[in-house]
């Protein structure tokens, strides 16, 4: 392989065009094709993209001088100029076009979620258990600065045992935002409850490992046509900690957008919130560190640039998650998706199939 990592990124809504712009700054990617069925983003007219990073103006067009264009996903996966394939696809895609990478011997980073149920992640698992390319999946939170120092922080046994965590993730109403407004359709996005909350249930899986069991409350179809918009979850552990999430986008369209956690240990509290990160001891101490690395202000940023290295490095990306623990997290939000129905308290079982 030659020093820069050729990347084809297929989809370019609000995610492609982020993850499009990371690797443009980076010094060990190069952009050489990119695959989309609007012909007007491959021609680098993104006005239609909604959300953004940093000041970039998704107005200004961008320049696509150079880089290959497909309207056909499966053909840059094809493409024999191309190492590492990045699919930003609405979910419901992620499943078939990872294991066509996969196959076709490309190494993938897909965005969250790996799949849109765990039949599919499993089948994803077990394509990428006989391959030697590597496969990392856009978890961004497990990256995020404050939330990857939480984690170090907790493994560090500094803070003793942990008795309370609650996380909190709410957004303001995404209807009309996505391509199709597929976000909207539950059977496309998994609603609120997978696209969104999933990140809490997962870094709640990352920091504490699986829960026995979860008892959940959820609002259904107030904005997506059948799923569900808000979420309350409690964890239960063999210890006896507290755990428990908020996630949802039921919030008016024009609500800030709010990710918190407040981790309670016996000698300290790790909070995170609008009013900044902290950790508070119970001697009266209070730290605010600044755990954003130069050049790394985002998971987003974290997570590609930790990839690149991997590949550089020819070591497998298994340093933040392992694909085992990502099915693990989808089979916690579909007991979670049970629990709604059927209101009651479900006790997880690892290894069975879907539950949808
Ligand atoms: N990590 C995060 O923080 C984060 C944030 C938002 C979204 N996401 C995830 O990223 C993924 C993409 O979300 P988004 O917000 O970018 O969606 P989006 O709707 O903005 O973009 C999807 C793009 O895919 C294109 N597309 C649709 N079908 C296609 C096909 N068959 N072939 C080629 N192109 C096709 C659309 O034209 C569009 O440009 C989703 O899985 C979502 O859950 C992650």
């Amino acid at each position: 392989m030659s020093d820069t990592v050729k990347v084809g990124i297929i989809g370019l809504g609000f995610m492609g065009s982020t993850h499009f712009r990371i690797y443009k700054d980076h010094s060990m990617a190069e952009i050489k094709a990119v695959a989309d069925i609007d012909d007007a983003k491959l021609q680098g007219d993104w006005s239609k993209i909604i959300a953004n990073i940093g000041d970039a103006d998704n107005n200004v067009p961008v320049d696509m001088a150079g880089i290959q264009t497909y309207s056909d996903a499966l053909e840059l996966i094809n493409d024999p100029e191309i190492d590492l394939v990045d699919i930003c696809l609405p979910t419901y895609l992620h499943a078939k076009y990872i294991i066509a990478a996969l196959k076709a011997g490309k190494h993938v980073m897909c965005e969250k979620p790996i799949a849109r149920n765990t039949e599919e992640a499993r089948e994803i698992l077990e394509v990428s258990n006989n391959v030697d390319n590597f496969l990392m999946i856009g978890m961004c939170i497990r990256l995020w600065p404050e939330y990857q120092h939480a984690y170090q922080l907790l493994k560090s046994g500094k803070l003793g045992s942990i008795k309370s965590a609650t996380f909190k993730r709410v957004s303001p109403s995404i209807a009309g935002n996505g391509w199709e407004d597929w976000f909207m359709k539950e059977k496309l996005s998994g609603s609120a409850l997978l696209d969104l909350h999933l990140h809490d249930t997962d870094v709640i899986n990352y920091f504490f490992g699986k829960p026995n069991k979860v008892t959940s409350f959820g609002l259904k179809g107030f904005r997506s046509d059948s799923g569900i918009d808000h979420v309350f979850t409690n964890y239960e552990y063999d210890d006896g900690k507290l755990v428990f999430s908020e996630g949802g986008w039921a919030a008016a369209g024009s609500t800030p957008f709010e990710m918190s956690f407040q981790i309670v240990c016996e000698n300290g509290t790790i909070r995170l919130s609008e009013t900044g990160y902290k950790i508070i001891y119970e001697n009266g101490t209070i730290e605010t560190p600044t755990p954003v690395k130069p050049g790394l202000p985002t998971g987003w940023h974290v997570e590609i640039h930790y990839l690149l290295k991997c590949i550089a490095d020819n070591k497998k990306p298994d340093n933040y998650m392992t694909i085992e623990e990502l099915v693990d997290s989808l089979t916690i939000i579909e007991a979670e998706e049970k629990s709604i129905k059927e209101h009651k308290t479900i006790e997880i079982n690892y290894g069975a199939l879907s539950f949808l």
